[in-house]
């Protein structure tokens, strides 16, 4: 071997070193988990044999899963959703996929279909035979198909009826299909059973952590077996840090608990700061065969909520700031896509928020996944309704049915997440309202108690917006944590109320706003509607609402207003903000035409309004001088300029002239200048003692003369699902943004992607989320852009009548394989 080809070797192996250990991760072996999303059939009607293996639906269209076919509809004021629904059609709709089986690997094994969450009232059937329905169309679950499968040569079908028909069923937008992860689980006749771990940590010391593992072992075999379960924990590096075995288990019953305890020295703690996670490998071994291997995710953390003190994470006091958010992603609706989740994540942390409510149903195992990795502090909510209805199709109706197996269903699921650190039993039930005869404290015992049951370890609440002690949920003693949504101004008299009670606002703020709207003066908050049963007779013409911080609805406050009153007492846990992005449904305050909210911190294409910076100044330490509104106003009009910073103080300038300097006050978040417009450019320059200073212009903007296109990622991968979000914005010649620029942006892609949604945030748009043209909106509008399953690049257009085109290009990288 010569020299050349040492190197060339050392090259390689080098290469495939930087590779591997890039991509190495605990890889299981024995149980094989599919994810079954592609080539799917999907038929958006009711078809009679549908359900039957033989039925030729060779013209039905077909799609990858996850899949939201209200999302593709036309808006319409007619669809039985209403516009609190989102004014999207419903509906019936099938999905069959059909699939082989080859004898040789697959017939001695069990075979499981998981679906991570259908809306709603689903059916499934596999050739022919019938499985179950399942009303609830949030709660993951799972059958079992091994009695029923053909291998070899015949075909297996599957089939799945939605009924998403009878509306109005939910106060929000909830999407229609198979909308989140479908997976094919391959298993052993003895195996870990469905969620069947639980890891505690019950003693943490600095040294020291002890963990506890429950195993469920389900045996799908006649005789008596005798197993051994082994449990390795690995760092997040892949290291291993302690293992236990376990000989010598005779499994008699079809399920078998085991409890096993380990060590963990010297544990890193998972934290929001830190968000530190292990993993457990439950290993099932039979006569030196491996049988199953099942990975567990955890955290190790300890937590308490003082009625004084309020959360302490670690031994360390935080604050809960949390937001609420539902479940739609903006113009890709509610199937779920991973990197739209960690988006909205990463943008919600740069603001400084910790904290995720997932109002108000369970969440896609994603969005847990990715708080568990980015560090956020979770409540995860069961129900929005119990047996009282709200709208009068929703979840009521199968409450007294279904509620036991959904709630032990979530808890399973969801009980080894570190993030997840509350559970809520739900969100404003009607039964709150009762008088003494009520079923309501019944109801909330018998939820916590099936929650108690499954997990002990975490605190559990009900949102209520009903505050008095009266209040037969709070009556019941059931909870944990006295959960207030709104009702701000009786914060401080919480303790007198109920001394020695732990506190948290489950749900505050509802602030309204749309992006770029202002509204003069600034200092006159408007209360929209002027009731909750109320309409707005007096709201804007185009249907905005200002986004100084000068308008909320009537049961809510501005963004400062709740904040003060949070970050003033300790006992306060923390807050959830309704909401962190806008969603689609429940336009308060205003009906049809517009057909989605004005509650989020963010817009519904992501751009956040100016409310994302108030939070940015408090609750982060980088620096932050925002100054706003826009400068094309008609002359000699008084305009206020607000500035939000976390520096000293600020002095602004309008066309060189200064205005004065100003602070923040113990009282007062907001830097408040009023002016007679002139056109020109003012310039606020923030100071802190130490720092260099802030610096932000803002000028007054010629006519809309150039597009300019701003990618989140330049890179994507080549896995069919990965997504680059790019910013449109209209620009006048000198590269100041048209605040009020409305061009038509039309798109052209070219390479291994595809347009995957367009949207501008505009509450009342009716343009399609599914195109390749969007109109801007206050001179912004977005296009989601999606790697097809090939690597190579994308490159995408955009032009507009009398504008200069702009282009951005995306590499679609190949992606690691894991080995
Ligand atoms: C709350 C409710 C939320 C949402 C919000 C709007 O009372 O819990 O789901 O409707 O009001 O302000």
């Amino acid at each position: 071997m010569n020299i050349k080809i040492n190197l060339k070797i050392i090259f390689f192996s080098l290469l495939l070193l930087t590779v591997f250990s890039h991509c190495t991760r605990v890889t299981l072996k024995e149980r094989k988990t599919e994810n079954f999303c592609q080539n799917w059939k999907f038929h958006l009607a009711n078809v009679n044999d549908a359900k039957k293996a033989e039925l030729d639906d060779s013209a039905w269209r077909t799609l990858n899963l996850p899949h939201d076919w209200s999302i593709e509809g036309k808006f319409s004021e007619e669809h039985p959703a209403t516009p609190g629904g989102g004014a999207l059609p419903g509906g019936i709709g099938w999905y069959r996929k059909t699939f082989a089986l080859p004898a040789e690997t697959e017939k001695d094994k069990l075979i499981f279909i998981d679906f991570d969450g259908i809306y709603q009232n689903s059916e499934v059937w596999i050739n022919g035979h019938y499985l179950g329905k399942r009303p609830y169309g949030y709660i993951s679950f799972r059958y079992e198909l091994t009695p029923y499968l053909n291998y070899g040569e015949k075909e297996n079908v599957i089939a799945v009826k939605v009924d998403n028909s009878q509306q109005p069923n939910s106060r929000w937008y909830s999407g229609s299909g198979i909308y989140r992860n479908v997976y094919l689980v391959h298993t052993d006749k003895i195996f870990v059973n469905h969620w069947g771990t639980f890891v505690t940590t019950p003693t943490i010391t600095e040294k020291s952590a002890e963990i506890n593992i429950k195993t469920d072992i389900r045996k799908k075999l006649e005789k008596n077996q005798q197993i051994t379960l082994k449990t390795t924990i690995y760092n997040t590096e892949g290291r291993k840090v302690a293992s236990i075995t376990s000989s010598g288990i005779t499994l008699n019953d079809s399920v078998t608990p085991i409890e096993q305890k380990i060590e963990v020295r010297n544990p890193n703690l998972w934290s929001v700061e830190n968000p530190y996670i292990y993993k457990a490998i439950s290993q099932i071994e039979h006569e030196g065969e491996i049988l199953d291997d099942y990975e567990t995710t955890f955290g190790i953390r300890y937590f308490n909520f003082d009625s004084k003190k309020g959360f302490s994470l670690n031994g360390k006091p935080i604050k809960i700031k949390g937001v609420c958010n539902h479940h739609d992603m903006g113009c890709l609706g509610a199937a779920i896509n991973t990197r739209a989740l960690e988006r909205q994540l990463e943008i919600l942390k740069e603001m400084g928020c910790n904290g995720i409510r997932t109002s108000h149903n369970p969440p896609a195992p994603e969005l847990l996944d990715l708080c568990d990795r980015i560090g956020f502090i979770v409540m995860d909510e069961a129900f929005d309704v119990w047996e009282k209805a709200k709208p009068e199709f929703d979840y009521h109706l199968y409450f007294k049915k279904w509620h036991k197996q959904d709630l032990e269903d979530l808890i399973r699921r969801d009980r080894n997440h570190p993030s997840v650190f509350i559970w809520s039993i739900g969100n404003e039930v009607m039964e709150q309202w009762d008088k003494e005869d009520s079923n309501g404290s019944v109801i909330a015992k018998r939820l916590t108690n099936i929650v108690k049951n499954l997990d002990p370890t975490r605190p559990v609440t009900s949102a209520c917006n009903g505050t008095e002690p009266s209040n037969p949920i709070i009556r019941s003693g059931a909870l944990d944590l006295i959960g207030y949504n709104y009702s701000e101004e009786k914060y401080a008299e919480f303790l007198e109320t109920y001394p020695g009670q732990e506190f948290i606002a489950t749900e505050t703020n509802s602030a309204l706003a749309t992006r770029g709207a202002y509204d003069m003066p600034s200092d006159s908050i408007r209360r929209w509607p002027p009731r909750w049963d109320l309409q707005l007779l007096d709201g804007n013409p185009d249907y905005t609402c200002s986004s100084y911080d000068n308008c909320s609805t009537p049961w809510g406050t501005t963004n400062e207003e709740t904040w003060k009153i949070v970050k003033k007492h300790d006992f306060i846990s923390g807050m959830f903000i309704w909401t962190g992005f806008d969603y689609l449904g429940e336009p308060t305050p205003y009906d049809w035409p517009a057909r989605s909210s004005y509650f989020g911190i963010m817009d519904l294409a992501g751009f956040p309004k100016n409310g994302y910076y108030f939070y940015q100044s408090e609750w982060t330490d980088k620096p932050v001088l925002h100054v706003f509104p826009h400068w094309n106003w008609e002359e000699g009009k008084k305009i206020d300029v607000w500035a939000y910073t976390n520096y000293d103080e600020v002095e602004l300038f309008l066309n060189g002239k200064s205005l004065g300097k100003k602070q923040k006050t113990e009282d007062d978040y907001q830097l408040v200048w009023r002016l007679t417009y002139t056109p020109g450019t003012i310039k606020a320059i923030a100071n802190k003692e130490g720092e260099k200073p802030l610096i932000k212009e803002i000028k007054t903007a010629g006519e809309p003369a150039k597009i300019v296109l701003e990618a989140d990622r330049n890179q994507i991968n080549a896995d069919g699902k990965d997504l680059s979000f790019i910013t449109v914005k209209v620009l006048d010649k000198e590269g100041t943004l048209v605040p009020h620029a409305d061009n038509l942006i039309n798109f052209e892609i070219k390479g291994e992607g595809v347009i995957a949604g367009v949207d501008n945030g505009c509450q009342t748009s009716h343009e399609p989320f599914k195109a390749n043209y969007r109109k801007a909106f206050n001179g912004m509008c977005l296009v989601v852009v999606q790697a097809k399953e090939k690597y190579g690049r994308i490159s995408l257009e955009a032009t507009s009548e009398g504008l200069k085109p702009a282009s951005v290009n995306i590499v679609v990288k190949q992606i690691c394989e894991t080995f």
